[in-house]
C-alpha cells in the first residue's frame, strides 16, 4: 500500500484543479515550495505578515503568479476572514517566526506568532470544514536534546524542548495533532525536519548565506560557538518533493492524518565541516584558516548541541529518501547566491 501511495504527486492532472494556501510564503521555504507547485499547474495562494513580496519571488518570476495578502495569523479574526473568502484545497503551513537569536532575546513574540498563529489558522480551517490536507511544519527543535549515543532521532522521541524557539515549535507541533484527532478530525500531517539550505535563503544570520556573504568579502563571519555542534541539512527541493509528496498522499488518504514525519539525511555535520566544504568549493583556503581561529573559546548557549534525522518512517510510507549530497547541494547553493549577488545588493538583506 505505501509504496503506491507515492506514484502520482507530481502529476499535474491532480494540481491543475488544486488551490494550494502556503502560509508564510515569503519566506525561504514558502517561495521555493509556491515555485514548485506552480510547475506543477496548481493554483498558489499565500499569506505573510508583510505584503512586500520578497526579493526571492521576484528573481524567480513567480511574484505575478501567486496570490499574496496580508494576513497576520496572530490575528483570528484576519485569518478567519482570509480562509472563509478563499477556496482552499491544500494548505501548507510554514509560517513562524524563525530567528533563534530573537526567540532567546524576545520570546513573547516568537511564542505569539508559532503557538497563537497555528491555533488560529487551524481553527479557521476546522470551522472552513472543506480542506482536504494540511501539512503542519514543526522542527527537529520540537524534540530538544539527546544524547548523542541515541541519535538520529526518531518519531517516537518525546518532546522535551527547553529553549523559546524549540518549545513554540513543540506547542505548535500538539496543537496540530490535538486538531487532527478524533475529536475535530482535521486532516493534518506534522513535519519535523532537519536544518533546510539552498538557494532563497535571505536571512543572512543562518549559517549557510552568513558564510557565503563571508566569501564574497561583504562582512566577517563571526561562529556563534565552537564549531562542533552537529547538525544535519537537507536540501530545500528535497523538501518540496516532500511536501508534496504528503499533501497529496492525505489528500487521497484520510487514514494517513495525524501521522508524523522526520526527515533528514542521517549525517550529522558539524558547522566546521559545512564552513569548511564552503570554502573548500570557493577556493578560499584564507578565510577557513581565519574563522578556525575564532572558534576558540566560544560557547554556543541556548541551543541544541547534536541533531540529526532518522528517515525510515518515510522510506517505509512512500519510498523518500534526500536525492542531494551536502556537497551537490552547496554547488548549486554557491552558484545561485553568485547570480542573485550580482543583481541585488547584500545590504538589503542585513538587519
Ligand atoms: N529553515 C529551516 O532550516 C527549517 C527547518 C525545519 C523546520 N522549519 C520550519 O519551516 C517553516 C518555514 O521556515 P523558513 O526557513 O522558510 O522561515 P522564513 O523566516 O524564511 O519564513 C517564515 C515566513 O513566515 C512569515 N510569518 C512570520 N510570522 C507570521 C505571522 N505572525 N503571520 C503571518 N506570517 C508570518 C514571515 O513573513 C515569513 O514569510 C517554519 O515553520 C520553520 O519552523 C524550517
Amino acid at each position: 500500500m505505501h509504496k503506491k501511495m507515492q506514484k502520482n504527486y507530481t502529476n499535474k492532472n491532480f494540481w491543475r484543479s488544486k488551490t494550494v494556501l502556503i502560509t508564510g510564503i515569503n519566506g525561504f521555504i514558502g517561495g521555493n515550495l509556491a515555485k514548485y507547485f506552480l510547475s506543477l499547474d496548481a493554483k498558489v495562494l499565500g499569506i505573510s505578515n508583510s505584503e512586500v513580496k520578497n526579493r526571492f519571488l521576484i528573481y524567480e518570476n513567480i511574484s505575478r503568479k501567486i496570490k499574496l495578502s496580508k494576513v497576520d495569523l496572530k490575528c483570528f479574526k484576519e485569518i478567519s476572514t482570509y480562509v472563509n473568502k478563499n477556496k482552499i484545497d491544500v494548505c501548507i503551513h510554514l509560517a513562524a517566526q524563525v530567528d533563534v537569536n530573537l526567540a532567546k532575546r524576545d520570546p513573547f513574540e516568537t511564542f505569539e506568532s508559532n503557538i497563537r498563529g497555528t491555533y488560529n489558522l487551524l481553527e479557521s480551517l476546522r470551522k472552513k470544514g472543506t480542506v482536504k490536507s494540511i501539512i503542519v511544519a514543526s522542527s527537529d527543535k520540537a524534540y530538544g536534546e539527546y544524547p548523542l549515543s541515541e541519535l538520529p532521532y526518531k518519531e517516537h522521541y518525546d518532546l522535551k524542548p527547553k529553549f523559546p524557539y524549540d518549545v513554540s515549535k513543540a506547542c505548535g507541533d500538539m496543537i496540530a495533532k490535538s486538531f487532527s484527532s478524533s475529536l475535530f478530525n482535521l486532516p493534518i500531517i506534522i513535519t519535523r525536519f532537519a536544518n533546510i539550505y539552498g538557494p532563497g535563503q535571505l536571512n543572512f544570520t543562518a549559517l549557510i548565506p552568513d558564510c557565503i556573504l563571508s566569501i564574497y568579502k561583504y562582512r566577517k563571519f563571526i561562529p556563534r560557538g565552537d564549531g562542533t555542534n552537529k547538525r544535519d541539512f537537507l536540501y530545500v527541493k528535497d523538501v518540496c518533493y516532500l511536501y508534496t509528496c504528503l499533501s497529496y498522499n492525505l489528500y487521497k488518504n484520510k487514514k494517513l492524518s495525524g501521522e508524523v514525519f522526520n526527515a533528514g539525511t542521517t549525517h550529522g555535520y558539524s558547522v566546521d565541516d559545512i564552513i569548511r566544504e564552503l570554502c573548500k568549493q570557493t577556493s578560499n583556503k584564507e578565510l577557513y584558516a581565519e574563522i578556525k581561529k575564532k572558534y576558540r573559546n566560544k560557547k554556543l548557549t541556548g541551543e541544541i548541541k547534536h541533531q540529526f534525522m532518522n528517515y525510515d518512517k518515510l522510506k517505509k510510507y512512500f519510498g523518500w529518501k534526500p536525492t542531494y549530497s551536502i556537497k551537490d547541494g552547496l554547488s548549486e547553493t554557491i552558484s545561485w547566491y553568485d547570480k542573485f549577488l550580482k543583481k541585488y545588493s547584500h545590504k538589503e538583506f542585513l538587519k
